[in-house]
């Protein structure tokens, strides 16, 4: 099974990054302990600050992957153009935030790719990548 994990903006930043919030892990901490909870997925790893590249990205993933776990940072907020690219090209895919979005500035409630999405996970740090896996398990 391969699983492509996409983050969005800012995110390259983790571990310094408001570690009160996101957690003193780094991008690459993080990466590294999902596949080793996960040794029998092909997983791979993308971070963009541009939108335009992850909609690249997200459109290769098409005949490469089988289902896509996405965190798009502040994308999720009002990004119609990534949400688009999901639907288009339908694969099993799962939004994931590290913070209870829900418990923080109004503007990040508003989720524009969460309907795209089997699922939206958020406030449970990297135990929610864990989660998502899980999930994309099940479904596949
Ligand atoms: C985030 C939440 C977003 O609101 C924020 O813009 C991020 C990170 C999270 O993982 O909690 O960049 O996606």
């Amino acid at each position: 099974m391969k699983i492509l994990i996409l983050h969005g903006p800012n995110l390259n930043l983790l571990g310094q990054r408001e570690t009160m919030i996101y957690g003193s892990k780094t991008q690459n901490e993080l990466f590294d302990s999902i596949k080793t909870h996960f040794p029998e997925i092909n997983f791979s790893f993308f971070q963009s600050n541009h939108e335009g590249v992850l909609i690249d990205k997200i459109h290769e993933s098409l005949d490469i992957v089988h289902a896509l776990i996405i965190n798009p940072g502040a994308f999720a907020h009002y990004s119609y153009a990534i949400r688009d690219a999901i639907s288009a090209i339908a694969l099993p895919t799962i939004e994931v935030h590290l913070s209870d979005i829900f418990n923080r500035e109004e503007f990040r409630k508003n989720l524009v790719i969460s309907d795209v999405c089997q699922e939206a996970i958020s406030g449970k740090g990297i135990d929610g990548y864990i989660e998502a896996v899980n999930k994309i398990k099940d479904i596949l």
